[in-house]
């Protein structure tokens, strides 16, 4: 049986509570950054290299010899220029490290795909999630279940309803990966911000203020002091995450929180190589423009070989 999504989250809650009681629990989901490397052109385009290919990639390019190198970074340019207008711009540049950020969570889709789509049609329905999520529940019902199965499932069922777009209760790969990711995706936002109101919101009224702010965060122990942060998180609620000075938080301020609009590091990265490579500077890519900067955008055995004599002047 594949665990449902809220189970996930629940254990999640369960393991960090029990594990230290005052530890921080943090809803916000932040962006993802491109490398876990300095990115510092003046030593070497290792970031670069990451951020345009991923980190798994990356490597496999630094492995080739220079032509075979060059020869698939050619391939990659056609298949980023997906307007195949000979050109590749801003937007299409960061389509694709956009791509490359997320690459772990197309590979966790893919790696799971198989064990839904039962009957291999490419496609998934409610009722396949459904059977292989909850099956062997709906089959024999638990006389004491450990969590609320119909609550949790009619809670997916709505997760899923806004991740199909198109409203025939099948999801194809891209409406799948908003279901599994939906932090992930623009038009899955009100529905994270929702399951997050209706996990924390312990009255039932539709907002969260203070004391339910805290109480998703902090249990209190007996006899224990108040650690410091939750003093902290108490003000961060009333001076920053209560906008409106209501004493609650409604569902725009919750987004807010959870949801902050970071810092897009694809878009800045784009910016980047296309100010590395644009020699004619009108603004867009050719492939030859790219090609004579192959090395700010893929290594190769050589490139590196370079960049070692670079640094090591006593060479
Ligand atoms: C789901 O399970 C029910 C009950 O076992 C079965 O009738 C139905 O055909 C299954 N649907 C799919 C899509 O597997
Ligand atoms: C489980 O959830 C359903 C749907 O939200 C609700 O109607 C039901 O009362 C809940 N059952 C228990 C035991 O809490």
């Amino acid at each position: 049986m594949v665990r449902p999504v809220l189970v996930f989250l629940i254990l999640a809650v369960v393991v960090s509570s029990s594990s230290k009681p005052t530890e921080r629990k943090s809803r916000v989901h932040h962006e993802e950054p491109l490398s876990a490397l300095e990115h510092d052109d003046q030593k070497n385009f290792d970031y670069d290299h990451e951020a345009f290919l991923g980190q798994e990639e990356a490597k496999t390019f630094e492995q080739l010899p220079p032509e075979e190198s060059q020869r698939r970074l050619g391939i990659i340019v056609d298949k980023i220029d997906t307007n195949r207008d000979g050109f590749v711009s801003e937007e299409e540049l960061k389509a694709w490290i956009r791509n490359a950020q997320r690459k772990h969570i197309y590979d966790s889709v893919e790696h799971q795909w198989k064990d839904f789509d039962l009957n291999g049609d490419g496609r998934i329905s409610w009722d396949e999630y459904r059977n292989v999520t909850y099956g062997s529940y709906l089959d024999d019902p638990p006389k004491e279940p450990e969590y609320n199965y119909t609550y949790m499932m009619s809670r997916d069922e709505r997760r899923f309803r806004v991740a199909d777009r198109n409203g025939d209760l099948i999801a194809d790969k891209q409406e799948f990966t908003a279901f599994l990711h939906p932090e992930e995706h623009e038009y899955m936002k009100d529905v994270v911000v929702q399951e997050t109101i209706e996990d924390i919101d312990k009255n039932g009224d539709g907002f969260i203020d203070l004391k339910e702010y805290i109480g998703d965060m902090y249990m209190s122990q007996d006899g224990e002091e108040e650690p410091e942060w939750v003093a902290t998180e108490r003000q961060q609620f009333s001076e920053f995450r209560d906008k409106n000075k209501d004493g609650k938080m409604d569902k725009e301020e919750t987004m807010d929180w959870i949801l902050p609009s970071d810092y897009d590091h694809a878009e800045a990265e784009a910016q980047h190589l296309l100010h590395e490579s644009d020699a004619n500077q009108d603004g867009k890519l050719s492939k030859k423009e790219i090609l004579d900067k192959h090395e700010v955008f893929v290594g190769s055995q050589v490139t590196d070989f370079g960049e070692a004599l670079l640094r090591h002047d006593e060479f």
